[in-house]
């Protein structure tokens, strides 16, 4: 692998209040940077001072949506940093670059680029509770013609963001509507993989919520619009008749793995975790009966949302009396504790950093 070459920022920005960060509002003073084509492979690695990302007005990514994307977490700890399951990331932004035709990352460019990145902005990684450094790296097609072809120039970038909670409501319950007429994803399609084009997907939908003052829609499946598959910002899981139940990754749903780390959890807690369809029907009828215990997404950004009610055809199905669940709390509680490195880490889940 090439070295990364650093340029650092002459002056450095003023950092934002940690108290009130929101998400994804605030950069910090560095960005990395590196070039792919065909004959010399990943080349001309940097870091530099964050900026503007000059980009031929005929790149595939302008026309043709050729982007891929990753989120993760980094969450200071008394002597340097750690990230939480970062080649997990690697792993899916592999599998979501070779749906789209885009390279491969080593494992050694990314967590070196990662690193050394983190490194520099270290004073930007927040210290108080709920808050953590947002890592998105980026990869977009970068060919300079219009043609409809797979891409052979890939530019890879990562760019960090101290955040706090994804949601205004905080860790309080989210409202979230079933969406019954556009959709997310379809199988054979890139629903499992993490691109742009899947969200850019989702905006009309989730705008339409906005309006009526609910978070965010969860997807029905896009052949029957019937099973349940996830909320676009996370994953969904319902506690019904004290068994968890998490829509199955159908090749449409995005494997996330804040879902994955969390059914460890709970089944390590000696719940039965059924990964299956779930129809809409059977949710409402859970609902309605009671059995329906408790719901909530998971996601890098998101973490563990409690859900406090669900509409769906003029239907308004309030969960846990639209208060945070028992079991909802636990896993906050226990997934933070790992990452925030308060709780031992017996998966070995946290990738540590001395600084
Ligand atoms: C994440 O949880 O990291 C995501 O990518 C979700 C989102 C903010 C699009």
């Amino acid at each position: 692998m090439s070295e990364i070459k650093v340029e650092k920022a002459k002056t450095l920005k003023e950092k934002p209040d940690f108290s009130k960060l929101g998400f994804g509002k605030y950069f910090t003073d560095h960005m990395f940077t590196a070039q792919f084509n065909e004959k010399d492979g990943w080349h001309d690695l940097k870091i530099t001072p964050f900026g503007y990302i000059p980009i031929h007005p005929a790149s595939t990514v302008l026309h043709y949506g050729a982007e891929i994307f990753e989120g993760m977490k980094a969450y200071k700890t008394v002597d340097g940093y750690q990230m939480f399951r970062p080649f997990e990331n690697l792993a899916r932004m592999n599998n979501s670059a070779e749906r789209l035709c885009l390279p491969a990352i080593p494992e050694d460019m990314w967590i070196n680029a990662l690193t050394e990145l983190i490194n520099l902005d270290y004073d930007w990684i927040p210290d108080l509770t709920g808050t953590s450094l947002y890592i998105r790296p980026f990869m977009f097609g970068n060919d300079e013609t219009l043609g409809v072809h797979a891409v052979h120039n890939a530019t890879f970038v990562i760019i960090l963001s101290p955040v706090g909670n994804y949601y205004a409501e905080g860790l309080n319950p989210v409202k979230i509507s079933i969406e019954n007429h556009d959709v997310r994803a379809v199988r054979g399609g890139t629903g499992y993989a993490k691109c742009g084009g899947n969200y850019a997907a989702s905006l009309r939908a989730g705008k339409r919520a906005e309006e009526k003052g609910i978070s965010q829609v969860l997807w029905l499946d896009g052949v029957e619009r019937k099973y349940i598959e996830e909320v676009g910002s996370m994953n969904v899981m319902f506690k019904i008749n004290g068994e968890i139940v998490t829509p199955e990754l159908t090749g449409s749903v995005l494997p996330g793995i804040t879902r994955k780390s969390c059914i460890e959890l709970l089944k390590e807690k000696g719940y039965k975790v059924s990964e299956r369809l779930i129809s809409v029907e059977e949710l409402g009828k859970a609902a309605e009966s009671g059995a329906l215990e408790e719901a909530w997404g998971t996601g890098t950004a998101a973490v563990v949302s409690p859900i406090g009610h669900l509409y769906y055809e003029g239907k308004d199905y309030v969960v846990s009396g639209n208060k945070i669940g028992k079991l909802t709390q636990e896993l906050y509680d226990e997934l933070t504790g790992i990452q925030w490195g308060r709780l031992p880490d017996k998966h070995g889940w946290c990738y540590k950093v001395k600084i």
